[in-house]
């Protein structure tokens, strides 16, 4: 296969190249004063790189109202926790996914954190999930203290697979006083937590089917899917919470932040009251009333959160036009397939991906298009290869294997 021909695709598609990204010779010769890192305080980011030349996977679009709602929010000095775009971004984005309430936080995986939590998960407790998935997922679950249980995703959706979960419930679960415990740790399996990966919706309906019937609670892991709908109705709705991310690679952005979605009006409470300090409303006494947390979203990332949720439909619209000619493209290739999205389903295509033959045919491909400037990456590394999750329980993956050899994403920005 000559991916040659793909990088040149790639970049024709991309011409011409962002400008934020050729780096600009005068403005990155760094100030000798300023830059001299004090060797006692001066902490790299492990990532951080100058710039390069490449086309990269995403990167964040601000042509509406940013610098507008912006420059209001900090002539009004509201620029924290508190202020009108908090709220105005809470509730558009309830009325945009159809969720009953949204309750924004500082990022994705403390509204994940949150909504496990309200969810009842605790010390020691089981949550299903899926071992494809981006770390801050069985984070999430760690902070509580619980522990992730893995199951297999299906190749069509690359998220969690309602038929492994049903077979690892059967085979491991009783339900003792309404509650599943697991009959091999005796631990309470709590929740399930599956994710739309990429954008695209997995099969959630018959997930929350089987997880009734198990008594367990399903939050979604919207963070990549925002825009996505499943049967019609908006990814993140379907179980008792959805979480989403807003951080600066998704599809729109406020720098750093999350949303909890529910449609329970006293978990929504909840969820505000525990995420901002669990205060007690009174004139001037300070008064918590249990342990909370400070993960409100600030006013200022709020101000580019409604801008960019203004250009949604648009950048959707966009994207999808993206994934139409790579599919026309990588159809004529044999040895690639794209990933479209599944049955039932109207993806966002946060980030487009494609299958390679093998894992030799993906690593040469990494390597020759990120040498030449465009910029591809693999799927994740399975979660329990990684060293904090190696021990956790987990039915048989053979699909998460395959896909973990094969997956890579390729530059999927908005093109305007
Ligand atoms: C699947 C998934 N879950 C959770 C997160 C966490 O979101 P955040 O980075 O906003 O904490 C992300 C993205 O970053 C994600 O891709």
């Amino acid at each position: 296969m000559n991916y040659n021909d793909i990088v040149a695709f790639i970049k024709n598609t991309f011409t011409p190249y962002p400008k934020s990204y050729i780096p600009n010779p005068i403005s990155y010769i760094p100030n000798p004063i300023s830059y001299i890192p004090n060797p006692k305080s001066y902490i790299p980011y492990p990532n951080s790189q100058l710039p390069n030349p490449t086309i990269p996977l995403h990167e964040p679009k601000f042509i509406g109202n940013e610098k507008e709602y912006l420059n209001e929010c900090i002539d009004s000095t509201f620029v924290s926790s508190v202020g009108k775009f908090v709220d105005e971004f809470e509730k558009r984005i309830a009325e945009y996914t159809g969720s009953k309430y949204a309750v924004v936080t500082v990022n994705g995986t403390a509204a994940l954190q949150v909504a496990l939590r309200l969810a009842g998960v605790s010390e020691n407790d089981e949550v299903i999930t899926q071992p494809l998935t981006f770390v801050a997922t069985c984070n999430a679950i760690k902070y509580l203290g619980a522990n992730p249980v893995f199951v297999d995703v299906d190749k069509d959706t690359l998220g969690l697979s309602p038929e492994s979960l049903e077979r690892f419930l059967n085979e491991n679960s009783v339900i003792e006083n309404n509650k599943c415990v697991n009959k091999k740790t005796n631990n309470k399996i709590k929740a399930c937590l599956p994710m739309h990966t990429f954008g695209h919706p997995c099969k959630i309906d018959k997930i929350v089917e089987i997880c009734d019937k198990f008594n367990i609670s399903v939050v979604e892991d919207a963070a990549e899917s925002l825009g996505s709908f499943y049967k019609n109705k908006h990814t993140g709705t379907f179980g008792l919470f959805g979480t989403l991310s807003f951080n600066g690679n998704k599809i729109i952005t406020t720098g750093g932040g999350g949303m909890i979605l529910t449609n329970n009006e006293q978990l929504a409470r909840k969820a505000k009251h525990i995420t901002t300090t669990a205060k007690v409303p009174h004139t001037y006494e300070y008064i918590h009333d249990e342990l909370g947390y400070n993960y409100r979203m600030p006013n200022l990332n709020a101000a580019l959160g409604c801008a960019q949720l203004e250009q949604l439909p648009k950048f959707i619209e966009n994207k999808r036009e993206l994934a139409e000619k790579y599919k026309r493209y990588f159809e004529k290739l044999d040895d690639i397939t794209f990933i479209s999205e599944p049955e039932n389903s109207f993806s966002n295509y946060w980030l487009n991906a494609i299958i390679l033959k093998d894992k030799n045919e993906r690593d040469k491909f990494l390597r020759i298009t990120n040498e030449q400037g465009v910029m591809t990456r693999p799927i994740w590394k399975l979660m329990y290869k990684l060293e904090m999750y190696k021990d956790c329980l987990r039915q048989d993956c053979k699909n998460a294997e395959w896909l973990e050899d094969r997956v890579v994403n390729i530059p999927s920005s908005v093109r305007i």
